[in-house]
């Protein structure tokens, strides 16, 4: 299997059915992906009495700093455009170690969330898993709503990183 074979390149057949479909992040899709990371960096500067270019400037360096450190630290991990009925709707990094994989992020536009993508996919990637006889984690903020989800589908806290939960999903 390669990357290349979109639409379905993993045999995510959840993700298939809800007409999802993935490709390579490119360097065309810098502008699309510092959207979806500010997306979510927004909430965090919300409280600051930056104005709207300020925190648009900081996004736009945080998201930088991240890709770079992803692209540094996890230089085999799949990093993927989430597509969606004809439009690009999020990013999906995913690291496949060789006793677990590992999502680096999972983010959706806001506008696509809630509708289901998020349930599909991480049922994709724990059936993936478990096919290979490995786990899942994922690094989550304590108090990200996400956590709702991650639980109902299994994930488990393995470690208590202070503002952060390192979670684990098993067979
Ligand atoms: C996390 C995320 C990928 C889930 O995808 P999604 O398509 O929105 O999720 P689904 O529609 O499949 O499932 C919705 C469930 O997610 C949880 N959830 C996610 N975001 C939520 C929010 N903002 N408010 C309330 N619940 C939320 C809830 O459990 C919800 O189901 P419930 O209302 O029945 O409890 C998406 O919400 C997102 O991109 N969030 C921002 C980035 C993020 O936090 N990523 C964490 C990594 S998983």
């Amino acid at each position: 299997m390669t990357n290349d074979n979109i639409p379905n390149p993993y045999g995510w057949k959840r993700s298939m059915r809800a007409g999802l479909s993935f490709r390579p992040v490119a360097e065309d899709d810098m502008p699309f992906l510092a959207r979806v990371y500010a997306s979510t960096g927004r909430e965090t500067l919300a409280a600051t009495a930056l104005n709207e270019t300020q925190k648009a400037a900081i996004l736009l360096l945080q998201f930088r700093a991240q890709h770079a450190h992803f692209q540094q630290h996890y230089p085999q991990a799949d990093m993927l455009v989430v597509m969606g009925g004809g439009h690009d709707i999020g990013r999906l990094y995913l690291a496949r170690w060789p006793n677990r994989h590992g999502i680096i992020d999972l983010t959706l536009l806001p506008e696509f969330r809630r509708h289901g993508a998020g349930e599909v996919l991480l049922r994709d990637l724990t059936e993936e898993a478990a096919a290979a006889a490995k786990d899942v984690t994922i690094l989550i903020d304590k108090f990200n709503p996400a956590m709702r989800l991650l639980r109902r589908l299994g994930f488990a806290t393995e470690e208590d990183k202070g503002a952060h939960d390192l979670l684990r999903w098993s067979a």
